[in-house]
């Protein structure tokens, strides 16, 4: 197992691809801690994480609030004394195009991923500086490079994750802490299970593999990212998009 024994913390790990994370990462020998908005799913897949003989903490947390997020890693910190892995993966979409975005729904999809991702990123960085060692993945989209029509919010969202991504890899590297970006396609999850079906068709069709990707093909690249076998990795892109929008 190339995780034996780590430490992770995986937001957004009660559904879809964040929770395929967390048991990938459990099945690779890690710790991991379950950072959720939804006390039902983040309760459920800290169990499968038990049952998979490994240590799950479900801690309930909105990663938009500085407060919160510190007081989750301090928390983990007292119980489990490290943190060697952070996967940043909350967050959600709320399409518009230019003259209908909504500044609450620009605000909020902004803040879940850049503001959730930095909040995460600043309590937990103290401690992998200390160490001298951490891996920290963080969540984008093929859209973050290629931008979309009526995903304005989105795309800019996601494009600022490969900023902020490139900058924190060239902040944290003297540390030993590798900092690297997934940019996933289309992945079936509950979320995109609801996506009208004549819009998964016209991407399928703009696919080279001619599918959707599973949870599960996103999580085996973000445990090879977490794991030493990735050391000499930082400030990757790395697309999982069965080669949509390369
Ligand atoms: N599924 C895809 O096709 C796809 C494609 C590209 C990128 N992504 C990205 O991958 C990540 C996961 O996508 P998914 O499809 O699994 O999403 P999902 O909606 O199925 O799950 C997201 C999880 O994040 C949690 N969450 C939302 N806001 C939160 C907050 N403020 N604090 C803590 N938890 C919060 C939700 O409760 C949910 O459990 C997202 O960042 C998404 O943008 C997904």
């Amino acid at each position: 197992m190339s995780l034996k024994d780590k430490k992770a913390i995986v937001t957004g790990a009660g559904q879809g691809i964040g929770r395929s994370i967390a048991l990938k990462l459990a099945q690779e020998g890690a710790d991991v801690v379950i950072a959720e908005l939804n006390p039902d799913t983040g309760a459920q897949t800290a169990k499968e994480v038990e049952t998979l003989g490994r240590k799950a903490f479900f801690i309930s947390v909105d990663v938009t609030d500085q407060m919160q997020v510190q007081a989750m890693v301090d928390q983990v910190l007292k119980a489990w004394k490290r943190i060697d892995i952070l996967v940043n993966n909350a967050g959600f979409d709320r399409p518009g195009a230019l003259l209908k975005v909504k500044e609450e729904d620009w605000n909020a999809v902004l803040g879940v991923h850049l503001k959730g991702t930095l909040n995460c990123v600043q309590a937990v960085a103290p401690h992998m500086i200390e160490n001298g060692y951490g891996k920290i993945i963080n969540t984008s989209s093929v859209w973050g490079k290629s931008g979309a029509v009526s995903e304005i919010s989105y795309s800019t969202a996601k494009a600022g994750m490969i900023g902020l991504t490139k900058s924190l890899a060239r902040e944290l590297g003297r540390y030993q802490i590798n900092v690297n970006v997934i940019l996933p396609g289309l992945i079936l999850t509950p979320t995109i299970a609801t996506m009208a079906e004549k819009y998964q068709n016209m991407i399928i069709e703009n696919t080279p593999l001619k599918r959707m990707g599973k949870p599960e093909e996103v999580a085996n690249v973000v445990a090879f990212l977490a794991s030493d076998e990735a050391s000499f990795v930082t400030g990757a892109m790395v697309e999982v998009s069965g080669g949509w929008n390369m």
